[in-house]
């Protein structure tokens, strides 16, 4: 017969949630205050402080709070504090669910051991399984050194899920501090990398390693701070100027994402202004060879203060980033006429590969605008590899399946034509404002190389050079002869644009596309 089970004594039950209050009190005392004043000294946040800002209030669950490391050598037994140097858990941001994982730099400077690399793996596999982004916040001294190659192992197990996880879940590193060595792989092999202005800092080897193999003096923020990264390298996609800033920026990225490579990113609909269309028209310079700036044609396109550019310091010459149609996440590729003319050059190649890639593998429709003369010509471009680089565009473009739509603003000659989202990589709705240029190359270049003789005779050069480059201009310089072929679906005027490309988002909304059955293609990386 069922008898009633012995219940604690009440001694009994505040002993045990004595131990557990005090654990709980004692996870959270981090590496101590004088460590803690050492952090905010240095002008930066604790990392309990940072999940604070990052995630809602009072959404925050930590796990493995309890975690500590096993290490012996070193004394290390001696000093097991709970967590082992990172706090990691799930909560929401926006109301989303999202894991993540906060390095605390007060204990062992945020190195990184077997139990600190195993509870990171934890969270990450966790949001593979439930399909949520996983966001890290590091600061770190890099592989614990005292503990050898458990800690070397514990980053290999980190960068094998990374990669696992690319273009499953959006995965996105804000970099609060240092991270060094080999470290510096797994952000890498993130989604995005955001940086804060004064405090971060990434590179393969440090000042003083780069001093005694190449002589080189360098600073910490010479060698790998947010300016190199966000003008030099590019692996940076955003900088902030606070802490509190940087990681308002990863709320706002990811507003624009969805949870995983199955959702569908968030609808956000804002009130947007239509009667500013016929704006477009006059940024056209009448000059094909004058600049004027594209992220104005994005911005009067796009739902009002929609547009979030990603790398926007670094090749300018070519603008990516996130916006919204009708509320609908796009991803943005755009030449910038205001650098280089809008040439393509070998970062160029590379900044826009990447953003087609992301969007392709998450369900983000991809819209291309296009004012472009060319691949960018020069003996650094070639021996730097625009050929490889160049490649990269033309694959990523023709392998994704997403919805594609392009609109010629007003240049697009020859091989750059093409690799920008034509119709021949198959783009679904290609649109041309009626000031766009569709030819081999420039009315002038074309003259010159087709009639080089008869310049040479001429007794006036710069007349029969203007006659020719007229007559060349007249057969070339516009979207008529691409859409007599169907290259260009349709010609639009300029304040069509916002209309045409929220329909043909409508349109394409269920397309169904796929590539040859193979393990994966072979991008020229
Ligand atoms: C163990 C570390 C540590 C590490 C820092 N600490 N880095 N403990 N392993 N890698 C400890 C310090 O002993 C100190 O402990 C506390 O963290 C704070 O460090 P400080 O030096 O006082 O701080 P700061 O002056 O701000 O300098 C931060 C730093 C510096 C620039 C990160 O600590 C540093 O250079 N650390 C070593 C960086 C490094 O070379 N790491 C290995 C990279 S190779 P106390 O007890 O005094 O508070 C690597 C390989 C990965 O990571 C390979 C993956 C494939």
């Amino acid at each position: 017969m069922y008898q009633n089970p012995k219940k604690f004594t009440e001694s009994e039950r505040s002993k045990q949630d004595k131990r557990l209050s005090e654990l709980r009190d004692k996870s959270k005392e981090g590496g101590g205050e004088k460590r803690k004043q050492n952090q905010h000294d240095k002008g930066k946040l604790t990392a309990r402080e940072r999940i604070e800002l990052l995630i809602d209030e009072s959404s925050f669950v930590e796990i493995d709070a309890f975690v500590v490391h096993q290490n012996e050598k070193f004394n290390m037994s001696e000093n097991k504090p709970l967590g082992d140097g990172v706090i990691t858990g799930y909560g929401t941001i926006a109301g989303r669910p999202v894991f993540v994982y906060s390095q605390d730099f007060t204990i062992f400077g945020g190195s990184l051991g077997r139990a600190q690399a195993t509870k990171i793996c934890k969270v990450m596999d966790l949001a593979v399984k439930t399909g949520c982004p996983v966001i890290g916040l590091l600061d770190s001294g890099g592989a614990r050194i005292q503990e050898g190659v458990d800690s070397l192992a514990g980053y290999g197990d980190i960068f094998f899920r990374n990669t696992q996880a690319s273009g499953v879940i959006p995965q996105i590193s804000i970099i609060l501090g240092p991270c060094a060595g080999g470290a510096v792989y797994s952000p890498s092999l993130t989604d995005f990398i955001l940086m804060n202005r004064t405090n971060s800092f990434m590179f393969v080897t440090g000042p003083e390693v780069v001093k005694a193999v190449t002589g080189e003096e360098v600073s910490f923020y010479d060698l790998g701070g947010s300016d190199v990264h966000s003008t030099l390298t590019g692996i940076c996609h955003l900088v902030g100027d606070t802490e509190e800033e940087t990681i308002d920026l990863s709320k706002k990225l990811l507003s624009y994402l969805p949870a995983n490579n199955l959702d569908d990113p968030p609808i956000e609909l804002n009130e947007s202004e239509e009667n500013n269309q016929l704006e477009l028209a006059d940024l056209i310079p009448k000059e094909e060879n004058e600049p004027y700036d594209m992220k104005r044609v994005i911005e009067i396109i796009a739902d009002t203060d929609s547009f979030f550019e990603l790398q926007d310091e670094w090749s300018k010459n070519i603008v990516v980033g996130f916006a919204r149609m009708n509320g609908i996440t796009v991803g943005i590729i755009a030449n910038q006429p205001l650098y280089l003319g809008g040439a393509i050059d070998y970062h160029a190649a590379d900044k826009a590969s990447r953003l087609i890639r992301f969007c392709d593998s998450f369900n983000i429709p991809i819209l291309t605008f296009v004012d472009v003369p060319g691949f960018m010509p020069g003996l650094k471009q070639e021996h730097e590899g625009i050929i490889r680089h160049g490649a990269k565009l033309l694959y990523a473009y023709s392998e994704a399946t997403v919805p594609k739509i392009s609109v010629i603003i007003r240049k697009a000659y020859g091989g750059a034509y093409i690799v920008m989202s034509s119709k021949h990589l198959g783009t679904d709705i290609n649109l041309a404002w009626s000031t766009a240029e569709i030819a081999v190359m420039g009315a002038e270049g074309a003259a010159r190389i087709l009639h080089r003789k008869k310049l040479k005779e001429a007794e006036d050069p710069e007349k029969v050079l203007a006659d020719f480059t007229q007559q060349f201009k007249d057969e070339f310089a516009n979207p008529y002869q691409a859409a007599e072929k169907g290259y260009v679906d349709k010609v639009i005027f300029p304040e069509e644009t916002r209309r045409e490309i929220a329909v043909a988002l409508h349109l394409l909304q269920n397309k169904r596309d796929h590539l040859p059955r193979r393990k994966h293609g072979i991008s020229p990386v």
